[in-house]
């Protein structure tokens, strides 16, 4: 009887330790206590200890499925929270974080990326973002504005606030953070775009235009000067359809409207071809042309395409060079094997270089070290762009290396073509 009461006594503590917990932990499980409390209540007179102790054991399996679901479905959200694209912040009425995933620290540049609990002005460094929190967390309305980050990079992020009232009036406002950086930057590209070929037509077409009005006034006696004038116009208007040509290569080349006729070329014949058209014009301006090319070095490629971007490579580097002030003035083209796989056409020439730091904007459309230079040799500074479009069409790459005032290197890389090489089909298109 005594061991019977001390069971019954630690079985009460235990259940009074148990009441309490479940009590906070849940009310549906403090229906069932209420339950057992009754079963344990009537137990001296009817039920036997032992029931009791299955009934415990009933709900310890039941709770413990309950917390172990909780906690997948905790864990679950977080793993989705953490997938998402955008950033999502949500903070409380104290401007402390109550949720928030890897897109937001990646965004923002927060390398301690455990930000639940914290005040935000501890986490959050740009004054733009803080501001729209803090004002929306005042007004507790929707509200949606851009801002600009430069670190960890430059990016363009739209952030919408969403204000919600949670149960027992608890008030949060929901942050979603959309990277816009390329929806930016193509609007940036295609007004800039704009503006450079507006920009490049004006000027042919003003200087055409001017020529045209004073022959028109003048009476046609000075033949000499007549002729200068037409020269002029000639070459202007040869300038402004190399352009509008340029311009439509390009856009075939980006739309994949260009054919390309994929054979088996020897990379001499490309080099070969390119130094005839070259050779008269690099003698007229004093720059010597060199050619080395080992033999039966095959690429699979499309001929007319590789000897465009090899003839705009030279045709650069002979025009560059003829601007340096002192020899040596020389081009060479050359070719060869580089490793067991690939093989490159190398355009070196002994030209006026090229700064550092323009060698990574070099391939930009448009993009020309000196405007006034390239413009006087009749550059439109889209020729580096196709190039590197048609060696990309061909699996290859363009490398540049360069020194101001020394000279010029281009190298195109391309994979070496053998009968095993998987093929690509006849044409395809870039
Ligand atoms: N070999 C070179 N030596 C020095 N500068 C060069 C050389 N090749 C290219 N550049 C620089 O790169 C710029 C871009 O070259 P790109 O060929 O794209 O344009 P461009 O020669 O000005 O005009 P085009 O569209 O007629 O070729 C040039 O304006 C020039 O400043
Ligand atoms: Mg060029």
């Amino acid at each position: 009887m005594e061991f019977f009461l001390i069971f019954f006594v630690i079985l009460s503590s235990l259940f009074f330790v148990f009441s309490l917990f479940f009590y906070f932990a849940h009310k549906r499980n403090l229906r069932i206590l209420n339950g057992i409390s009754h079963i344990i209540s009537d137990s001296e007179k009817s039920i036997p200890i032992i029931k009791m102790i299955d009934v415990l054991k009933e709900m310890k399996v039941d709770l413990e499925t309950r917390y172990s679901e909780a906690a997948k479905s905790r864990e679950n959200m977080r793993i989705i929270l953490q997938n998402v694209s955008d950033g999502i912040l949500i903070v409380d009425g104290d401007s402390k974080v109550a949720i928030s995933n890897s897109a937001v620290c990646r965004f923002l540049g927060i390398e301690d990326c455990i930000l639940e609990g914290k005040k935000l002005v501890e986490v959050l460094k740009n004054y733009d973002m803080l501001n729209f929190i803090d004002k929306n967390l005042k007004d507790f309305t929707d509200d949606s504005t851009e801002i600009s980050v430069v670190y960890p990079e430059r990016r363009y992020l739209e952030c919408d606030a969403i204000p919600v009232v949670l149960k027992e009036n608890e008030h949060v406002l929901i942050v979603v953070i959309k990277d816009i950086t390329s929806e930016r930057e193509l609007d940036n590209f295609r007004r800039e775009f704009i503006s450079n070929v507006s920009h490049e037509l004006k000027t042919p077409l003003t200087s055409i235009h001017g020529y045209a009005e004073t022959l028109l006034d003048d009476d046609f006696k000075d033949v000499k000067t007549v002729k200068n004038f037409l020269g002029i116009i000639e070459n202007e208007s040869a300038r402004m359809s190399r352009l509008i040509n340029d311009l439509l290569d390009l856009q075939k080349l980006e739309e994949g409207k260009t054919k390309f006729e994929f054979q088996s070329i020897d990379l001499s014949k490309i080099v070969d071809y390119v130094s005839k058209i070259v050779k008269p014009m690099a003698d007229s301006v004093g720059v010597e042309l060199k050619i080395s090319c080992d033999k039966e070095i095959y690429v699979y490629g499309d001929f007319d395409r590789l000897v465009q971007a090899v003839l705009n490579l030279t045709d650069n580097a002979v025009k560059y060079t003829s601007q340096k002030e002192s020899d040596p003035k020389s081009v060479e083209v050359s070719c060869e094997v580089i490793n067991g796989t690939d093989c490159q056409i190398k355009v070196k020439d002994t030209g006026i270089g090229i700064p550092t730091e323009a060698l990574s904007r070099l391939f930009e459309r448009f993009y020309r070290v000196d405007k006034a230079r390239s413009r006087k040799v009749g550059g439109t500074g889209l020729g580096l762009s196709i190039v590197k479009m048609i060696v990309e069409a061909h699996k290859g790459k363009i490398e540049v290396s360069s020194e101001l005032g020394k000279g010029s290197e281009f190298r195109v890389i391309l994979p070496i073509f053998s009968e095993k090489s998987p093929k690509n089909g006849d044409s395809i298109s870039a």
